[in-house]
């Protein structure tokens, strides 16, 4: 049996008809740039994570450094983010010229440390200016949360922290649309914790588009005006530039085909929790979580719906290369997400870190797989899946 790591056909197969009939309104309408798809797209984003702004661009990665650069981040400044995330996180700092500074994870969410990232804050200078300082003498400006595979990082406690060191946050929520968490006796959506969040539509992502699509959402009016502006080269009115911005619009026909997804999201979100837990049940039954560690559901019981939306479902197992070769021999797809923290990409050789500053990414890095996951993964594949992982620690 061939198991793919993810399928999308069965996805656009149903809904083939009404997103073509939207492509066609888009090319016959002629209104290819920010029409009023990506209009409506914009509303039914803010109201489905319940935040006031939405603004469509480009890609996840735009989405990031739209911020960075309507913040004016800049040389001397830092930026403090998850070491175990992908690339985009921390190049985008990079670009706009500022440091990222990294900061392990916990090995049981894989989502940034708040004790390692308290540990670093407390390494920092209060100077006369009000501003913390880095020991190289950069200003911290914000912190950038990633909430991995579709899991909202523990952001009672960033949040706690990050307003004891005034910092704001900036929540990297590309793989995260639509995951819950508890704040008080709210349930908030991914992307509305801090200041501002951002989105991506890579096509692989919860929601997809066929081909590359952004949105940030922010909480006051003021942030989201001048992120508008960014997305078209910091112009108001037309050829008019107060700042430098970019080309970060999101595309007309992504929105009309995202247009469509959107109401189903819920309903992906709920049928990968079940092929999670599908999976749970078929490694239980095969003695197998003694040897593999399975995904963590540390919401589980706060009484939310989308505690997990399993971007990803990420096991730790032991002689985990041989075990994708195994997989691979059978025909079932896997990948690992990351193989490298960021502290050991080369073009980060800069910064200057150790791999002793990271113990858990690496650990991470070595032992974690991503298992085949989308709505529609039969639970016969499921069984499959499992009984060959048991094969391979027989
Ligand atoms: C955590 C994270 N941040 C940022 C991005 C960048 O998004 P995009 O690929 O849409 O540029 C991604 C997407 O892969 C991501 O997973």
């Amino acid at each position: 049996m061939r198991v793919p790591l993810l399928d999308l056909s069965g996805q656009y197969t149903a809904l083939a008809d009404p997103i073509r009939a939207e492509i066609d309104e888009v090319l016959a309408g002629q209104h290819f740039i920010l029409g009023p798809k990506v209009q409506r797209f914009e509303k039914a984003v803010a109201e489905f994570c319940g935040s006031p702004h939405a603004i469509g661009v480009s890609s996840g990665t735009d989405a990031l450094l739209a911020i960075f650069m309507a913040i004016n981040l800049g040389p001397g400044d830092a930026v403090i983010t998850s070491n175990y995330s992908f690339f985009a996180t921390g190049s985008c700092v990079a670009r706009v010229g500022a440091t990222p500074v990294f900061i392990d994870i916990d090995p049981v969410t894989y989502n940034i440390s708040p004790e390692a990232l308290e540990r670093y804050l407390s390494s920092c200078r209060r100077d006369n200016d009000g501003k913390l300082r880095t020991a190289k003498g950069d200003t911290v400006r914000a912190i950038v949360p990633v909430h991995l595979f579709g899991l909202c990082c523990d952001m009672n406690r960033i949040t706690e922290i990050a307003g004891r060191f005034q910092l704001s946050i900036i929540e990297d929520a590309a793989q995260a649309l639509g995951a819950e968490y508890r704040v008080q006796d709210q349930i908030a959506k991914a992307g509305t914790i801090g200041e501002s969040g951002t989105f991506s539509f890579y096509p692989s992502k919860n929601l997809g588009a066929a081909g590359d699509a952004g949105m940030i959402v922010c909480r006051e009016e003021a942030f989201a005006r001048r992120l508008r502006h960014c997305r078209q080269h910091g112009m108001e009115p037309r050829y008019y530039h107060h700042f430098i911005g970019g080309n970060f619009r999101l595309d007309e026909i992504q929105a009309a085909i995202l247009n469509v997804k959107l109401p189903h999201l819920d309903e992906w979100s709920a049928a990968r929790r079940r092929v999670a837990d599908n999976y749970r049940e078929e490694f239980e039954r095969l003695g197998l979580t003694e040897r593999i560690t399975l995904p963590a559901e540390p919401y589980r019981q706060d009484g939310l719906t989308n505690h997990h939306i399993y971007h990803q479902y990420v096991i730790r197992a032991p002689r985990r290369d041989k075990l994708r070769e195994h997989l691979s021999a059978r025909e079932i797809g896997s990948a690992i997400y990351y193989p490298v923290g960021l502290h050991a990409q080369e073009c980060f050789r800069y910064l200057g870190y150790q791999s002793a500053d990271f113990p858990e990414t690496d650990r991470a890095a070595r032992e974690t797989v991503a298992l085949p996951i989308y709505p529609e993964l039969a639970r016969e594949a499921q069984r499959y899946v499992a009984q060959s992982i048991a094969e391979f620690f027989a």
